[in-house]
């Protein structure tokens, strides 16, 4: 284990096993219909990579890149398309995918900006949520394990940018961030 962290939350083997099972109802939902997959990067690139492999419906991607306005617009909820989706999605079968929910406030900008882009539908499929930081209600349809409050990085999250290429999830040591 990294030295940085205190412990590991959701080993290898966990991540693998529950992203097949996510992949696996996703697959089962969508039967006889096309997906396109939305990643929002950078944190659920790793999981998406892995998702999608085990769905067995016609799958595309495309890719956002948002970020929070500073500190004190945070509690606005709005946030900056830093690269928006490639094509148009209207008449297509949407699933966002997330590495992580917390406030809920980037997703529920996210669904209102492709719900007005007139989608046959819209999911939402994270890897982590953490319920008891939530800010604003979202409703997530796929979601991979529920965890507590805790700092947590790799297979995808980051600390100031770095960690994101462990391949379990671990919980970050206080004292990396609090200096
Ligand atoms: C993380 C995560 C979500 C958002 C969730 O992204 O990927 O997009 O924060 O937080 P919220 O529910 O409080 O809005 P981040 O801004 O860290 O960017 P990254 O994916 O590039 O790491």
């Amino acid at each position: 284990m990294h030295p940085d962290l205190e412990k590991v939350l959701i080993t290898e083997q966990e991540l693998e096993e529950r992203i097949k099972e996510l992949g696996e109802q996703i697959s089962r939902d969508y039967a006889g219909k096309e997906i396109l997959v939305v990643g929002i990067l950078k944190g659920a690139m790793i999981f998406l990579a892995d998702l999608v492999r085990s769905i067995t419906v016609p799958t595309y991607f495309d890719f956002m890149a948002v970020s929070s306005y500073g500190a004190g617009a945070r509690s606005s909820g709005v946030v900056r398309i830093l690269k928006d989706l490639d094509r148009p999605i209207e008449g297509r079968h949407i699933i966002i995918v997330e590495d992580i929910v917390d406030t809920g406030l980037t997703l529920n900008y996210l669904v209102q900006n492709l719900q007005a882009r007139n989608p046959a539908s819209l999911k939402i499929c994270t890897l982590l949520d953490k319920p008891s930081r939530r800010e604003v209600e979202v409703t997530i349809d796929y979601n991979g394990f529920s965890i507590p409050d805790e700092f947590v990085v790799g297979y995808g999250l980051d600390y100031n940018e770095r960690y994101r290429n462990f391949p379990s999830i671990g919980v970050l040591k206080r004292e990396v961030y609090v200096k």
